[in-house]
């Protein structure tokens, strides 16, 4: 497996292995998060099909709730793996690690994710991976444009979960 920021070229496949929903282009909307220095898109890759995602959104969360607690605090979003084959093959945590080494990189103490209420897996995986309640909830604001070009409004009830990191010394 390869792990890699994502490039302009790789959004069609993406687009073709994990389809936004109607007329959205979420893939799209991430990269372009990140060629403005937001955040960095990073893209797991088996034989050169595209098989997982996550946004390091160096900004942190954009909810308000969380943001005003953890202002300095990036967050892992949009964490993805596809096909559900997939899945439980480890590509979930070499990104999660990743996102966990650049961002000490970056000399940040913490980082942190949201994970929705009705995914009860994601959060066991996060908890095993050292991440710790902090009793923050929030909703998950997005959106899609469905294929009629109809705009539908999401939120979804979410807790922020965060990791302390080892940063390097100053001197290292
Ligand atoms: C959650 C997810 C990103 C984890 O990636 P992954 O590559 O499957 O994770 P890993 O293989 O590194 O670790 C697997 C563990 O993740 C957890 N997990 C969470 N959701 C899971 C799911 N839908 N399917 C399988 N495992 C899941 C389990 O604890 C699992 O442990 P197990 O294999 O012992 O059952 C991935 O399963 C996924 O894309 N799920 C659907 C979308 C999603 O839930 N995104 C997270 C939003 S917060």
């Amino acid at each position: 497996m390869i792990l890699q920021e994502c490039r302009e070229e790789d959004l069609a496949l993406l687009e073709l292995h994990n389809p936004s929903p109607g007329q959205t282009r979420y893939h799209e909307a991430r990269l372009k998060r990140q060629q403005q220095g937001l955040s960095t898109f990073l893209i797991a890759w088996i034989d050169d099909v595209p098989v997982g995602s996550g946004e390091v959104r160096w900004h942190g969360c954009a909810a308000a709730e969380v943001h005003e607690r953890y202002p300095d605090c990036p967050e892992l979003n949009g964490l993805s793996v596809w096909p559900p084959q997939r899945q439980s093959h480890g590509i979930g945590t070499a990104i999660i690690q990743t996102a966990e080494t650049l961002a000490a990189e970056r000399g940040y103490y913490h980082i942190g994710l949201g994970v929705d209420d009705q995914n009860p897996r994601a959060a066991a995986l996060y908890l095993r991976l050292g991440y710790k309640e902090t009793g923050c909830r929030y909703l998950d604001r997005y959106h899609y444009i469905d294929d009629h070009g109809t705009r539908h409004d999401i939120a979804d009830p979410c807790r922020f979960l965060i990791k302390p990191l080892r940063t390097r010394q100053a001197d290292d």
